[in-house]
């Protein structure tokens, strides 16, 4: 795919190479402001309208040539994206149009590009939110992660290989949004490929180093609590998921402080499970080779505090991420362990599968004691539960403050990063009382993904076996919704997704306004 997507604020005088136009499904007649282009591509767009092979269903694109006019060397292309029916268009339908433009702009090998979108979508959804979700789909399908092609690769398509980049053109309107989305993209980017580079490489010494070099490059402040310190401090939740990992378990803090801005800081957190086996509580082989994602919430911190330092937000926030890989050894930890977490919880291992919430537990706790967050956001793939109750479409959340709820809906519904909420209420806590600990970290087949929850808010800001926190806090399940098989109607090619990227710097981008 190509290189860079960038923008141009020149605008080529004659007919671009190739442009892309939307429509809406049932349109009997180009609108008005299409009449030119289709004249200067010799009337193309309108002999195609209500053609077959033009379809317009939600996110399809098809390609139309005209010939030469002029002194025009190559033909003309329009890319039509069909947005569906008018009733029932989103900004989703948008991103599934842009990520086909894009991938199909590059196989017909396009450098130029001029979007003429606003005259098909009309006022719909104003033309920032257009802007957005075009850069959205646009950086979403030119995502690529070649870097392990090797010899049996055609060399095109090899990690070393030269490639193109896509300059884009487009209305002024929606320039402001198309510039945004593109550099949130690199960020959702940066997520994907942390997630898809193998456990064999992206082990916690790996993301420790890759932090600590990216923090340099965007402006961060990067500490890393090594596992030694953790020993001292008594995180014993992440030590024991870790301790027979390839290298020691690591948490990594990224810092956004702008200059001028006060107060307390958002604490977002996410689980760096870099592999993960089930330990002594083994997972079966069907599937195993996925848990490479079990580190997805993690790198969609990473990839949010990237953007958040870029996009020079104007708010406080801290990144936390809680990296340990979960190996058997004769070092492991076992079912039947009692550990004392860092905020002196004890907790009885029934599971060395449910790893996720020691390490998470953990690193929350710190957190909230040294960031003293005025809200705390917490990412992990932490259930299998969540992909049974909620399936692929969208993460489940948990939440105890109605504004930290309104603010993470919002934000989802203007990235497309889709959340439902499950319920989790005092008496979940009851399920996790421990015979001989305060605590077990698994109490069986019920609400699993609410244990997961009810665990982590032991957490939060008090150790209280019956009341939830006070903190404004929210658990965002995305075992569901991290990586995805791919496949024709996809919007994500098969692979990690970066959920949660966009939805974590819209929520604070959206805070600071
Ligand atoms: N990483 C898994 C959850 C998971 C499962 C993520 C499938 C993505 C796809 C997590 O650590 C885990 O193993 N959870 C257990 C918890 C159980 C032992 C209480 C699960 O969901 O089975
Ligand atoms: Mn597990
Ligand atoms: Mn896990």
């Amino acid at each position: 795919m190509y290189k860079q997507i960038r923008l141009t604020d020149t605008k080529s005088r004659s007919t671009p190479e190739a442009v892309a136009v939307a429509l809406f499904e049932n349109t009997q007649q180009l609108p008005m402001e299409y009449r030119r282009l289709d004249k200067a591509v010799g009337g193309v767009l309108s002999a195609g309208i209500g053609r077959p092979e033009v379809s317009l269903g939600p996110g399809d694109v098809t390609v139309l040539y005209s010939s030469p006019q002029g002194k025009q060397k190559q033909p003309q292309r329009v890319f039509v994206l069909g947005l569906g029916k008018r009733e029932r268009f989103s900004s989703n339908t948008l991103r599934a149009a842009a990520a086909g433009l894009v991938r199909k702009a590059y196989t017909t090998k396009v450098s130029r590009l001029s979007l003429r979108l606003i005259a098909g979508i009309g006022n719909t959804i104003s033309a920032k939110a257009v802007g957005r979700a075009v850069s959205d789909g646009m950086t979403i399908g030119n995502f690529e992660f070649n870097t392990y092609k090797g010899t049996a690769t055609a060399s095109d398509r090899q990690g070393s290989a030269k490639r193109p980049s896509l300059t884009v053109e487009s209305e002024a309107a929606i320039r402001l949004g198309l510039d945004h989305g593109l550099r949130v993209g690199d960020s959702v980017a940066v997520a994907r490929s942390l997630a898809a580079t193998p456990p064999n490489v992206a082990n916690p010494a790996y993301l420790v180093a890759y932090c600590r070099k990216m923090s340099r490059q965007v402006g961060l402040k990067c500490s890393v609590v090594d596992a030694q310190r953790a020993g001292r401090l008594g995180m014993n939740g992440l030590l024991a998921v870790g301790r027979a990992g390839s290298t020691p378990p690591a948490l990594i803090a990224l810092e956004h402080r702008p200059k001028g801005a006060k107060g307390k800081p958002i604490l977002l957190v996410g689980k760096a499970v870099t592999f993960d086996t089930g330990g002594y509580s083994i997972k079966s082989s069907v599937g195993m080779e996925s848990m490479k994602y079990d580190k997805c919430g993690g790198m969609a911190v990473i990839g949010a505090m990237h953007a958040i330092a870029r996009l020079k937000l104007p708010v406080p926030v801290v990144g936390l991420v809680a990296a340990a890989e979960n190996m058997v050894s004769d070092k492991a930890y076992r079912p039947s362990d009692i550990i004392t977490m860092y905020n002196g919880v004890t907790v009885e291992v029934i599971s060395t599968d449910a790893e996720g919430r020691l390490v998470l537990g953990d690193a929350i706790a710190y957190g909230c004691e040294r960031y003293k967050p005025r809200a705390v956001i917490d990412l992990a793939t932490l259930t299998g539960g969540v992909v049974v109750a909620l399936g692929s479409y969208c993460a489940g959340v948990f939440c105890n403050d109605q504004k930290l709820k309104n603010r993470l809906m919002g934000a989802a519904e203007d990235t497309g990063e889709r959340l439902w909420q499950l319920p989790l209420w005092p008496e979940h806590k009851r399920q996790l009382k421990g015979t001989h600990s305060d605590i077990v970290n698994s109490a069986g087949r019920e609400a699993q993904p609410i244990q997961g929850a009810a665990f982590l808010s032991h957490f939060v800001d008090s150790t209280d076996q019956t009341e939830l926190p006070k903190t404004p806090w929210a658990h965002v399940d995305i075992a569901g919704v991290s990586d995805t098989k791919g496949g024709d109607k996809s919007l994500y090619a098969k692979g990690p997704t970066g959920f949660g990227v966009r939805l974590l710097v819209q929520t604070v981008e959206a805070w600071g306004r």
